[in-house]
């Protein structure tokens, strides 16, 4: 499992996204570089592409209203990052619609997940949880 549970914020809805988040990559990449099907390969990427297209950008608006309600100053830099990924995914999506399964799309774009999310999650969402502990802390003086 690629999910550390150094990467949590301390945010129950947020930490649970997260950790889906992980096993979704991971489930992708594992089907990838097995020795599975066509067919079984198609599916995943059909699943995984709704999943991301869904769930991740449900993933973003929650955490962004989370970063509203603390008023965490990093919020429009955050966002455009968020935009930026949802851009990403979309142009994968249209690609594979387009060409079909291709075995090298495809691994070139669960190996930028995977790198995406390990760097997003433990670097950027963690900026979210050490403000709203210094928030915190403020609030407490
Ligand atoms: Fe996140
Ligand atoms: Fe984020």
């Amino acid at each position: 499992m690629l999910w550390k549970d150094k990467y949590e914020l301390g945010v129950p809805l947020i930490d649970t996204q997260h950790r889906e988040l992980f096993q979704r990559v991971d489930a992708f990449l594992q089907t990838l570089r097995e020795s599975s099907s066509w067919e079984e390969k198609v599916q995943r990427v059909n699943e995984t592409l709704e999943f991301m297209n869904g769930y991740v950008v449900e993933h973003f608006h929650d955490e962004e209203i989370y970063q509203k309600k603390i008023g965490y100053p990093g919020y429009e830099a955050h966002r455009k990052i968020h935009a930026e990924m949802v851009r990403y995914v979309l142009q994968v999506t249209a690609e594979y619609k387009q060409k079909g399964f291709d075995q090298q799309l495809m691994q070139q774009f669960a190996g930028k997940l995977l790198a995406w999310l390990i760097n997003h999650v433990a670097a950027e969402d963690q900026r979210i949880a050490a403000y709203a502990i210094e928030r915190g802390a403020e609030a407490d003086d």
